[in-house]
């Protein structure tokens, strides 16, 4: 089986899934993908130099032309803009499904049987479009966000406990947005419950921050948004992927009557392997997490109603 990865968009996030790979070895060619070659040029050769120190047998180039990802096993797509001053969700939304149309129509191409991982926002929206676009079954189009989002709410875990790091197991699930589903239910440290550990209102401020922890970054780096947790996020469903690892991973797939959701996206524990998504599991949710599910599926509905109505209206 071939375990060529191919990254589309070089910046700041494609960066580090790159560099990630490359440093663990778990691909044997890593291609760089970006609109500004020179970009791509650069951080490839620059990490086929740290991969040479580490005597990883990866390699990471920058391609050419789109030729280049042909074999792809994998293919991350993290192209597109972050959301600017000034700017709408809505403006967002369609710049980036332009960006998001644009390159899956050149996979499309040259790499129909790859797995696409989509990291572009509106993540869940973003995710629509790639499939769509595609014509690929869901199980091969699958979007990161749900582990990213578990990651911070069990880092903001241990902040509040101050003790436990790397013993914690946070669950996220939903859209990523403020809308997303946040189950301290679900969440333990070494097999602990949660609310064994934390008192009710403790929980509640880990939730709120999970769901604004994006913004909390972006309002420090100012300039661009976080990428070294949400590229680590995507190397690890590569990685699952790569190997075959049959992991549970929460992913924005599209439902199809799972979680009583039919044609919509939305993150939910799905098992990887190497034919990407290949099983989504229903977990048990109570009524009050129900409710936050409805709403996060609403907001993502909202999104995927506004590209048919104003995108891909004309397109088909
Ligand atoms: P960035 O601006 O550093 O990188 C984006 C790259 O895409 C740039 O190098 C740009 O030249 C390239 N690009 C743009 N249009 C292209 C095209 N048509 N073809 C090829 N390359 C193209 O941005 P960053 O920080 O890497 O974020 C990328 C995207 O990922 C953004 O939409 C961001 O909002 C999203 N994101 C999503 C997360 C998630 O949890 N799903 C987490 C973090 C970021
Ligand atoms: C994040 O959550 C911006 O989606 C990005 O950091």
């Amino acid at each position: 089986m071939s375990n060529k990865v191919s990254i589309i968009g070089a910046g700041n996030v494609g960066s580090i899934v790159a560099y990630s790979l490359a440093m663990q070895g778990l691909a044997h060619e890593i291609v760089l993908v970006d609109r500004d070659k020179d970009r791509a040029k650069g951080k490839a050769l620059d990490m086929s130099h740290a991969a040479s120190a580490v005597r990883s047998h990866s390699i990471v180039r920058a391609a050419e032309s789109y030729e280049d990802i042909k074999d792809s096993k994998v293919i991350v797509i993290t192209a597109g803009f972050p959301r600017k001053p000034g700017m709408s969700r809505e403006d967002l939304l369609f710049k980036n499904a332009e960006i998001i149309e644009e390159v899956v129509s050149k996979v499309k191409e040259v790499a129909s049987n790859a797995i696409l991982i989509m990291v572009s926002n509106p993540l869940d929206a973003m995710t629509y479009t790639a499939l769509k676009v595609s014509g690929f079954p869901r199980e091969r189009v699958i979007g990161m966000a749900g582990i990213l989002d578990s990651a911070r709410m069990a880092y903001f875990i241990y902040e509040k406990l101050g003790y436990g790091a790397g013993q914690i197991r946070a669950s996220v699930i939903g859209g990523h947005g403020d809308f997303m589903v946040p189950l301290p239910r679900y969440s333990t440290v070494a097999g602990v419950p949660l609310s064994d550990l934390l008192s009710q209102k403790e929980i509640e401020e880990v939730v709120e921050r999970t769901r604004h922890a994006g913004a909390e970054i972006v309002s420090y780096l100012k300039t661009g948004s976080a990428y070294f947790a949400p590229g680590k996020s995507t190397a690890i469903m590569v990685e699952a992927i790569l190997k075959d690892s049959k992991q549970i991973f929460p992913c924005a797939v599209l439902l199809k009557g799972e979680y009583g959701v039919d044609g919509v996206v939305n993150g939910v524990p799905v098992m990887l392997g190497k034919d990407g998504a290949e099983k989504v599991i229903e977990v048990t949710l109570d009524p009050c997490e129900k409710e936050q599910f409805r709403k996060s599926t609403q907001a993502v509905k909202e999104m995927i109603d506004l590209l048919e109505k104003e995108f891909f209206k004309g397109r088909k």
